[in-house]
């Protein structure tokens, strides 16, 4: 595929098929992870790549109580008044589907980060794994893989990380459930490029771009 139709078409997509993705594919998409940037090189980042029918069924059941667990936050418990087929709405219904489906995920990758000790998570921490994860969910579009970034399984980190014997000093940084898509892959929506970038100083309209 074009870079730039990669890229541009690479959205969340939370309704996946079961069908099992094969090996080498998820080998060169993991190869991707590990060309990604990270501060000073340190690359302190680890993947567990979770196959296992029984651990994914347990992470699905975990996901389902974080699930739970972020309806009761105002924010997000709002949006469920939204009209079903508004943005809003769709975009609900389709992170519904995942709280109650991502078990059925044929893989699910933990991107983790290491702590130096003593020091606290940090903007800068998560600026040292997620460009490995999305260049997971990029190598995964241009496969026709369906990915989502999802965080919430940290409202159940404890139980993750006992269940694949994940570290104390070892972060979980994203959960990305990976299949086949059952939707097709699009152009997210997004406010333009002249509502969000500068020219020059904050606030100075680009102008042509
Ligand atoms: C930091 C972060 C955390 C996210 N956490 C979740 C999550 O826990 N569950 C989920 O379904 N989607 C999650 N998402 C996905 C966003 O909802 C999604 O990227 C956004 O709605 C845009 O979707 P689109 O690319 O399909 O337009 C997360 C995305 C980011 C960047």
């Amino acid at each position: 595929m074009d870079f730039f139709d990669v890229v541009t078409t690479q959205r969340a997509m939370r309704r996946l098929k079961t069908d099992a993705i094969p090996d080498d594919v998820l080998k060169k998409i993991m190869d991707t992870a590990i060309c990604a940037p990270s501060g000073g090189n340190r690359q302190n980042w680890s993947f567990v790549v979770v196959r296992d029918q029984a651990r994914r069924a347990r992470l699905g059941e975990l996901y389902r109580e974080a699930w739970g667990e972020l309806m009761k936050v105002p924010y997000y418990a709002g949006a469920t008044k939204e009209p079903a087929d508004s943005p809003a709405g769709k975009m609900l219904a389709s992170a519904r589907h995942l709280g109650e489906h991502l078990g059925e995920a044929p893989v699910i990758v933990l991107a983790c980060v290491t702590l130096d000790p003593g020091v606290r998570v940090s903007l800068t921490t998560g600026a040292s794994i997620y460009p490995a994860v999305q260049n997971i969910m990029l190598a995964a579009r241009a496969l026709g893989i369906g990915s989502c970034l999802t965080t919430i399984h940290r409202f159940r980190d404890a139980q993750v990380k006992e269940l694949l014997g994940i570290p104390a000093d070892v972060e979980t940084a994203a959960l990305i459930p990976l299949g086949y898509p059952l939707g097709r892959f699009g152009r997210p929506p997004r406010r333009s490029v002249g509502e969000v970038a500068f020219a020059d100083r904050w606030g100075r309209a680009l102008g042509s771009l």
